[in-house]
């Protein structure tokens, strides 16, 4: 885990890399991934796009090492993250899908929370690095607001910063611009885009939103009932041939042939 000496967000930092190898994962008997293999470069910003209950979620919680995979492994910086050894020493947060704030405590709290309760710094570099967090997110006036006191896509900003407050060099998003209006998506974009700029943060981003995944990404990943269609960058995904791709990057609203109704999206 960082200590004081460890990098500030002033300087630049060297990013990592993360490789994923024939991982899958099963609940009982049922397998939501299926033999994935896929490698994000330093400084990437890499989405994985894929329709509801395709796995997004489950993979990130892979590679955050809240759950063990059925099989294969996972190497952030070269180093396996099952190993005991690796995990204090992987700079990593995990902004989650649904900001899982504390509604009881200020949102200056909510940041130095993991912080104070690992005795990680002194009181005063504590704060220094939460402002400075909530800086970069122009979220200053809202240091002693409560969660609840604040828009979706405040909190989504305030579940970012808190991520920045450990300063990690590699963030895992799970759906950062969910339940967002148009605008406020897209200022989610410019953060995630504005961090790999700036501090060369590697980025790996679950989510739906076509216009994210377009435009800020490196590369664009394809998830489909737990199996990789593919892996290609915004361009080559959006020329995508394959017609599960270009139905789910482009669905065509057919009320004479409705898709609940079809044999595959019958339960
Ligand atoms: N702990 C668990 N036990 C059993 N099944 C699970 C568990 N967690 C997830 N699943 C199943 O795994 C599948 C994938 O879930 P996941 O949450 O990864 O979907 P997702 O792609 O993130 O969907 P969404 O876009 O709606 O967030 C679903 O069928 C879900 O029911
Ligand atoms: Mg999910």
């Amino acid at each position: 885990m960082n200590q004081d000496t460890a990098l500030e967000p002033e300087r630049s930092r060297s990013s990592i890399g993360l490789k994923i190898e024939h991982l899958s994962k099963s609940y009982d008997s049922v397998t939501v991934l299926n033999d994935i293999s896929l490698e994000v470069n330093p400084g990437e910003i890499f989405v994985i796009m894929g329709p509801s209950g395709s796995g997004k979620s489950v993979l990130l919680k892979q590679v955050a090492g809240l759950e063990v995979p059925t099989r294969g492994r996972i190497l952030i910086d070269g180093k396996d993250i099952a190993d005991p050894k690796t995990r204090p020493s992987v700079s990593m947060a995990l902004v989650f899908q649904a900001g899982a704030l504390f509604n009881s405590m200020s949102v200056f709290d909510n940041l130095a929370l993991y912080p104070r309760e690992h005795r990680l710094y002194n009181p005063k570099t504590i704060r220094d690095k939460v402002m400075r967090a909530l800086q970069t997110l122009s979220l200053e006036d809202a240091a002693e607001k409560h969660p609840s006191q604040l828009s979706g896509g405040m909190r989504k900003r305030v579940a970012i910063a808190r991520a920045l407050v450990m300063e990690p060099e590699l963030i895992l998003y799970d759906e950062p611009t969910s339940e967002l209006d148009p605008t406020m998506a897209a200022t989610i974009s410019e953060v995630i885009a504005d961090l790999k700029e700036e501090f060369g943060v590697t980025s790996l981003v679950v989510s739906h939103d076509r216009d994210l995944a377009l435009t800020i990404s490196d590369r664009v990943a394809i998830l489909m009932h737990g199996d990789l269609l593919q892996v290609a960058t915004p361009e080559n995904t959006r020329r995508s041939e394959n017609p599960r791709v270009k139905d789910f990057l482009n669905p065509v609203i057919d009320i004479k042939n409705p898709r609940f109704k079809k044999k595959e999206y019958a339960s």
